[in-house]
């Protein structure tokens, strides 16, 4: 069975225009990796996990996570945590912020979110899972999708009892990345799991793990009875791949393209998190765009320098038809001053630009 990528589905009253969605990754989907993958394809993308407590106290770089651009929408952002009020709470300030979706994170393996009772270890304590999903559902005021692995332990099959819990408790959507937390990110995902548990609930499920291409993503979508893909790693300084999944065009990006992109995207992030940060926060992706060899080798680590600007003048140096595109690509970007300012949020958190 063939199943379309391009054809449009519901998360309640929220309409998808495709059947992909970008995956949340911590250190990864900023505001510039979100809306690229909307022009690629993605029919929902995700910001990274957003602490609960961070919001609570109104922690300056929490906050931050909570700017919201026009062309990202529909966008979730994804909220973790381990009390149902404070969570409750937190969803309503992502919502303020301009989330259409809000994204509960029970699939966090990492030890530094599992020790405080957020993440995976929910899928062990299903009734504080489930009150937190109510908590959250009665105050969102819009869809509320739940994240989660297949459970703590290798082989554990929780999801499928805790999945349809979560949605009596008022989640509209499931997403499952059907790994232990204990294999963190090796071995593969089991998607025979995603398959088992769309059979148990009647909300649409998308499929996390390891959905690499178009072959990939129409096997699980016709095997799983999905709604929905969810591509993270493949995307990374890859949005070619989202086109070719969602349209079929494999066309190769040509090096002005590529460059084009990842200028585009420096100065969006830097405009985000400020030059610092961004600084920092970019090295990892050059490596990801320039490699898969689109440059020479060592042009990878020519670009690990402390200044964007720097990166961009040996970009075009590089690839000197990248300007023209790039002024197109910009152009087309909506104002700044579109985004939503919350009261709550200190005036610093703009200093990014
Ligand atoms: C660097 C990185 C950060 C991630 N951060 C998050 C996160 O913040 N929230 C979440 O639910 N999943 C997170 N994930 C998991 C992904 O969303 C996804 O489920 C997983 O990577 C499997 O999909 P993939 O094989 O397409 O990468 C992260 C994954 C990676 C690689």
């Amino acid at each position: 069975m063939q199943v379309d990528l391009r054809q449009s589905w519901w998360i309640r009253e929220v309409e998808i225009p495709t059947r992909l969605v970008l995956a949340p990754m911590a250190g990864v989907s900023v505001q510039a990796f979100r809306r690229q993958g909307r022009r690629y394809g993605a029919g929902l993308v995700c910001s990274e996990m957003v602490s609960c407590a961070g919001l609570e106290h109104k922690n300056e770089r929490t906050l931050g996570y909570l700017r919201v651009a026009r062309d990202e929408h529909p966008l979730a952002i994804q909220i973790f945590g381990s009390e149902p009020q404070v969570m409750a709470e937190a969803a309503r300030m992502v919502v303020a912020a301009g989330a259409d979706i809000v994204d509960i994170n029970f699939g966090c393996p990492v030890r530094k979110v599992t020790k405080t009772g957020a993440g995976a270890t929910l899928l062990e304590d299903p009734d504080r899972a489930c009150a937190i999903v109510e908590a959250v559902a009665g105050t969102a005021g819009v869809p509320v999708s739940v994240k989660m692995r297949r459970g703590l332990e290798n082989g554990s099959r929780a999801c499928l009892t805790v999945g349809p819990r979560l949605v009596e408790a008022g989640a509209a959507t499931l997403t499952l990345h059907p790994r232990s937390a204990r294999q963190m990110y090796t071995g593969e995902a089991d998607h025979s799991l995603t398959a088992e548990l769309v059979e148990r609930v009647d909300v649409p499920v998308i499929a996390s793990g390891d959905i690499t291409s178009r072959a990939r993503a129409q096997t699980v979508l016709a095997t799983t009875g999905a709604a929905a893909v969810m591509v993270g790693r493949g995307a990374q300084g890859n949005p070619w791949a989202l086109r070719e999944i969602v349209a079929g065009d494999a066309t190769e990006p040509s090096r002005e393209e590529v460059a084009a992109e990842l200028i585009v995207f420096a100065r969006e992030t830097v405009r985000e998190l400020g030059e610092r940060r961004a600084a920092g926060f970019l090295k990892k992706f050059y490596g990801w765009y320039v490699g898969r060899g689109r440059f020479p080798k060592p042009f990878k680590q020519e670009l690990q320098l402390e200044s964007t600007d720097e990166v961009v003048r040996r970009l075009l140096a590089a690839a000197p038809g990248a300007a023209e595109i790039v002024e197109e690509l910009e152009s087309e970007l909506p104002d700044p001053a579109d985004e939503i300012l919350l009261d709550s949020m200190p005036i610093s958190i703009y200093g990014g630009g």
